[in-house]
Formats: C-alpha cells, sequence, structure tokens
C-alpha cells in the first residue's frame, strides 16, 4: 500500500482551506488557542560560544540548562557557507520526485528508527503531525548506514561528513561545559554518554505549506529521548517551547543552533538539567524544515544519576537504564 507522506497532502490541499480532519488537533493543543502573546515574552537565552571567559560561560549554559532547558548558540565555529549548504541538499532531497525519496524510506517493522519517513511515534487519540522527515546516523563511522543517505544530489554525502566535522566540535565544547556547569571535572558527561562511541543521529523535518496553521501542529510537545540536541532551523518560525505553563516561539537567529538538553541529561544531572517541553507549529505559505542532531548514547549504554552528584541529601531520582531500553519504553508509551 501506497505510504501517505504529509508533502503529498500538502500538495493537494494547497488550494483549499481545510485540511484532512487526522490533522486538526484537539483545542486544548491548537495553536491559534494555545501560544502565548504576551508584551512580556521572554526570549530562549542566546550564548556566544566564543566568550573566552570560560567561567562566564559555563555560568550561562548552566543557568540556561536549569531555567530553560534550551538555549541557542551563536559564534559555534560552523562557518555560514557549509550552513547553507547542509540546507539546500536537505531540501534538494525533498524536491525529488517520491519514488527517488522512497528509495531511502524507513525498513518497515524494523527497530531502528533510520531513514525516510513519515511518523515516529503513534499517538494515542490517532492524530498525525504536519511533518515528514529522514533520519540517518552521521557518526561514528561504524554505525553509520549509507543505505539511508541520499544518493542525490550527488553533494549530499560530502555536505553532510563536512557538517559532522564541526558538529563534533560543538558537541565536545557543550559536553564539557555542561560538566563543568554540575561541579565535575569536563569529561564526565560525555564519558557518562558512551566517550568516543556517542552516537550522531540527524534528523532532517520537513514541514510543507499547511492551509490551517492554526488548526495543526508539526510535532506534538514532547522531549527528546537523547542526551543533547543540536538543531539548524530555516528561516521559518514554527518551534516553541513550554515556560511556566506557556508555548513561547523561539525566534529565528540566522546562522545559530539550538541546544535542546535531553532526557539523558535530566537523568545524569540527578534533574539539575531539564529536558525541556517542546512543540513545533506550521506555516501557512512557507515551508519550513530544521535538522536536528540527536547525541545519543550506544544501545547498551547505561545511563543514570553521575554518582559524583548523589549524596544523602540528594538521593537518585532516576533509575539506571540501558539507552536502549529508556528508548524502547519511551518510544512504545511505557513507563521509564
Ligand atoms: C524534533 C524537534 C524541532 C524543530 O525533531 O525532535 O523537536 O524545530 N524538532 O523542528
Ligand atoms: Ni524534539
Amino acid at each position: 500500500m501506497e505510504v501517505e507522506r504529509v508533502q503529498n497532502i500538502a500538495t493537494l490541499s494547497i488550494h483549499s482551506n481545510t485540511i484532512p480532519i487526522d490533522f486538526i488537533r484537539p483545542e486544548t493543543e491548537q495553536p491559534a488557542l494555545t501560544t502565548f502573546h504576551g508584551d512580556d515574552i521572554p526570549d530562549i537565552p542566546t550564548i556566544d560560544l566564543s566568550n573566552p571567559d570560560q567561567q562566564n560561560l559555563v555560568k550561562l549554559i548552566s543557568e540556561a540548562s536549569q531555567e530553560w532547558g534550551m538555549f541557542q548558540v551563536v559564534n559555534h565555529g560552523i562557518p555560514s557557507e557549509l550552513i547553507s549548504e547542509l540546507q539546500s541538499v536537505g531540501k534538494e532531497f525533498f524536491l525529488l520526485p517520491q519514488e527517488e525519496k522512497e528509495k531511502c524510506a524507513k525498513v518497515p517493522g524494523s527497530q531502528s528508527y533510520e531513514g525516510y519517513g513519515t511518523k515516529l511515534q503513534k499517538e494515542v487519540n490517532g492524530k498525525k503531525g504536519w511533518v515528514d522527515h529522514l533520519f540517518h546516523r552521521i557518526w561514528p563511522p561504524s554505525q553509520i548506514n549509507h543505505k539511508f543517505w541520499p544518493l542525490n544530489p550527488p553533494s549530499y554525502r560530502e555536505t553532510n561528513e563536512e557538517y559532522t566535522k564541526y558538529m563534533r566540535v560543538v558537541a565536545d565544547k557543550l559536553f564539557t561545559l555542561l560538566s563543568l556547569g554540575l561541579g565535575v571535572e569536563g569529561n564526565v558527561m560525555k564519558e557518562a554518554f558512551g566517550g568516543e562511541e556517542v552516537e550522531y543521529m540527524l534528523k532532517i523535518n520537513y514541514y510543507p505549506p499547511c492551509p490551517r496553521p492554526d488548526l495543526a501542529l508539526g510535532l506534538t510537545p514532547h522531549t527528546d529521548l537523547s542526551s543533547l540536541t543540536i538543531l539548524l532551523p530555516n528561516e521559518v518560525p514554527g518551534l516553541q517551547v513550554l515556560k511556566d505553563e506557556r508555548w513561547i516561539d523561539a525566534k529565528y537567529i540566522p546562522n545559530a543552533l539550538i541546544v535542546h538538553i535531553g532526557d539523558q541529561i535530566q537523568i545524569a544531572s540527578n534533574g539539575r538539567y531539564k529536558s525541556v517541553l517542546h512543540r513545533t507549529t506550521v506555516d501557512k505559505e512557507r515551508t519550513r524544515m530544521s535538522w536536528p542532531v540527536f547525541l545519543e548514547p550506544p544501545a547498551e549504554c547505561e545511563v543514570g544519576p553521575l554518582p559524583q552528584l548523589v549524596t544523602q541529601d540528594n538521593p537518585p531520582k532516576y533509575k539506571v537504564k540501558k539507552f536502549k531500553d529508556y528508548a524502547y519504553c519511551k518510544l512504545n508509551g511505557l513507563p521509564q
């Protein structure tokens, strides 16, 4: 049976003012009714990663991770030409004919979520998100399956490999700063998540224009399963974060990366750093795209509160779990 891709549904509904009922959220979730538009909208913190004052940098990142669980970083060292290139090869893939894209399709029934697809998690109410995606690992080389990397455009591979080199430097720096912010040695967090075996899973989200952006969502509220997520957005806003019970838009800053604290860091920090609840809205005329890189521990890696942080006064708040078991429970809606 032909799989329905949101991109095709969007093309069919382009001249209409309606969307299929499966995409209409209940009122309690509709973005038009639940987005906060006050005068005093606080901004997600923006942090300059080139700040030479490391102590200050540690403080800013640690505060943002405790209060928001999300921050934007600028001056991260990834050249802007490379960012444009990455975005253009990703966009070219989604503009290929459907049968070309399907060559990278997810393997039905497979445990892995790598590949081109439409839906990650079953929603209890049967509703759908207005988004398609492509997932593939970009690091370490032993875990890469090129079957899921587009062959078209031809420069896709080289551009993604180049981006990966820079992404690893940014990730290492963030892990170090986040460790120091907890008062432990700089290498502790990366080691806790698998050291050199940390897996980098790239996702491209493709949110086509939607005739009723007031009623639909791209991704429903969730926290990321990863340790850390480092996301590159395009210029179309849509990412929202829940702060003090209000849904707030992340503003678009050209070339900035948006860092999310994921579940594994919340666990390792014994709840100090917050795994942030976020969702995405869609746009009436424009295609939104984003490139999150999920930093995941290897399947067998056991993650629990760092022993350095656990004391009699600060008992462990979470159980130690293998990453694969945690992921299985979360993706199947079981208690973690
Ligand atoms: C995700 C996600 C946000 C975005 O893919 O997990 O939260 O801006 N994406 O697309
Ligand atoms: Ni997310």
